[in-house]
């Protein structure tokens, strides 16, 4: 088995200017096909409430919903390392709570680190849960938990005072001592400059190409989600194309009666049946 991943490698693969790979999983078998293609890591994104669950956004998404899907995920998980998403709310109300939800992915999940959302305004719970001994990815730009206060899914920092502020944000939560930063939907020229100033690895997803590594959702990545994916995601493949195929196949061949054929099919010993059966 190949070693797993872990922070280190992140610093690592960042000072030698290897791209780092994430992507999303919420179930085992996903999880264990994404680690065997040799992606670096694993989110199980709270995006679960979006395209697992049937929400129209993340925030219904509980810290049940996530550890039960961390668990799954865990179990399919050999080298990737394992990154949880911490739900909306968990990690606002207190110091004690946030690292008490953080905990409980790593000690519950199987996980070994945590993401969570914000700037600034989460430094003092990135700061704790990391002197809890648990390792934390910040994720700034667009950030789903906020959209009602940012008022859509839109790109992020593109004038001057946002693109100040999300400077300051990443500096924050650099500071307060994450390990690698997801930026989403930012311009890519500020993901760019935010890459070479902070020494931890940005992790873009709709940040074009500067950043220190790229993550997807798995789901749009693979065309398995029904909807019409964002513009910076490319599908590289279309599952929901053949699984409406294959959908299509079983039905036909149900109603035609040639599925089940005998390869599908078991015999029993010869007589039995009249014998039970009198
Ligand atoms: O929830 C999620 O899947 C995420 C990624 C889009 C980074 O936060």
């Amino acid at each position: 088995m190949a070693e797993k991943v872990t922070v280190a490698d992140f610093r690592r693969m960042k000072g030698e200017g290897t791209p780092i790979t994430m992507l999303t999983a919420y179930d085992c078998n996903l999880a264990r096909l994404v680690d065997e293609a040799g992606i670096d890591s694993i989110l199980v994104g709270d995006s679960l409430g979006n395209v697992v669950l049937g929400y129209q956004s993340t925030i219904p998404v509980t810290m049940d919903d996530m550890i039960h899907h961390v668990k799954a995920v865990s179990r399919g998980t050999r080298r990737a390392l394992l990154v949880g998403d911490m739900p909306f709310l968990s990690y606002h109300l207190s110091r004690e709570r946030a690292i008490a939800n953080a905990g409980r992915f790593l000690q519950e999940g199987g996980a070994q680190a945590v993401k969570l959302e914000g700037g600034r305004e989460v430094a003092e719970a990135i700061r704790g849960i990391v002197e809890a001994g648990i390792p934390v990815v910040a994720h700034l730009g667009l950030t789903p938990q906020s959209v009602n206060q940012l008022g859509g899914y839109l790109v992020q920092g593109r004038d001057e005072k946002a693109a100040r502020k999300l400077i300051d944000d990443a500096l924050a939560v650099e500071e307060a001592g994450a390990f690698a930063l997801v930026l989403e939907c930012v311009p890519e020229a500020l993901a760019t400059y935010l890459s070479r100033e902070l020494s931890i690895p940005t992790i873009g997803i709709g940040a074009g190409a500067g950043c220190d590594g790229q993550v997807l959702v798995s789901t749009d990545m693979l065309g398995l989600y029904g909807n019409q994916p964002p513009r910076f995601v490319r599908q590289f493949a279309n599952l929901n194309a053949q699984i409406r195929e294959a959908l299509a196949g079983y039905r036909e061949e149900v109603r035609a009666r040639t599925f089940p054929a005998a390869e599908h099919t078991f015999a029993m010993p010869e007589g039995i049946l009249e014998k039970v059966t009198g």
